[in-house]
């Protein structure tokens, strides 16, 4: 059994009754899906300012089609858009990876209501994910909590090591340890921002630093 360690960032799920076709998702991400889109809403309000799913989806949209990947997968997958965004709008198998059961509750929910029958949902950590090798791999504002939070690695060269065991080609958004999240999940643990970037040179032959969102979430495209 997983620990969560807060309830989900999840402010309304409405699936609008019988006649609905569409599906709104407002929470940490947001977007309306229906059985045939998945549209990305900018935030609704204030909150999560380092975050907008329309925003981040125009960055993965564009990288996602250079990859140009058969499979994919989302660790940390949180209310499920981009796994559901390459279920139904990209037409390839996708997997999201979540430790919180509410979460992944949610996104087969969703998939139910709008048969995203390429969607997968698993409720593991990266520790005991066992599966195979996917084409492509966003690990998105996550691996701050890996460290020394939701997981103990306190290694970043076995952390990185365990993603890129599992695909091919990976785009993570790195929260730095300027960010103030980044700063207050790994403070006085040794994490860098340096330290991700020589450890990723040492297990992916290119490693592609591109801004984020904001200054302190920088992408890195990693192919192996
Ligand atoms: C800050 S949110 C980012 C959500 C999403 N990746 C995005 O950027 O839109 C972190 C997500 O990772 C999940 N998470 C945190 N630690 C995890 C772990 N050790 N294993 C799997 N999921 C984890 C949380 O439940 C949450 O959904």
């Amino acid at each position: 059994m997983l620990t969560t360690l807060e309830r989900a960032d999840i402010e309304s799920i409405t699936f609008g009754g019988h006649d609905s076709s569409v599906t709104q998702v407002r929470g940490y991400q947001n977007y309306d899906i229906s059985d045939k889109q998945v549209l990305p809403i900018n935030n609704p309000g204030h909150k999560r300012p380092w975050v907008d799913t329309r925003v981040k989806f125009e960055d993965f949209n564009r990288i996602f089609h250079s990859v140009s990947p058969k499979s994919y997968a989302d660790f940390g997958s949180n209310l499920g858009f981009y796994v559901f965004v390459c279920a139904q709008e990209y037409d390839i198998p996708a997997v999201g990876v979540d430790y919180n059961m509410e979460y992944i509750a949610v996104c087969e929910s969703i998939k139910a209501r709008h048969s995203a029958s390429l969607a997968t949902f698993k409720h593991t950590n990266l520790e005991q994910w066992r599966d195979g090798v996917y084409e492509f791999m966003t690990v998105f504002n996550v691996i701050h909590h890996l460290y020394n939070r939701t997981e103990k690695y306190m290694d970043m060269y076995r952390l990185i090591k365990d993603f890129a065991d599992k695909a091919d080609t990976i785009l993570f958004e790195v929260p730095t340890e300027q960010d103030s999240k980044g700063h207050k999940w790994t403070m006085d643990t040794g994490y860098t921002e340096a330290l991700f970037y020589e450890n990723a040179l040492k297990l992916f032959n290119q490693v592609e630093r591109m801004p984020g969102q904001t200054e302190h979430r920088p992408y890195y495209l990693c192919v192996k």
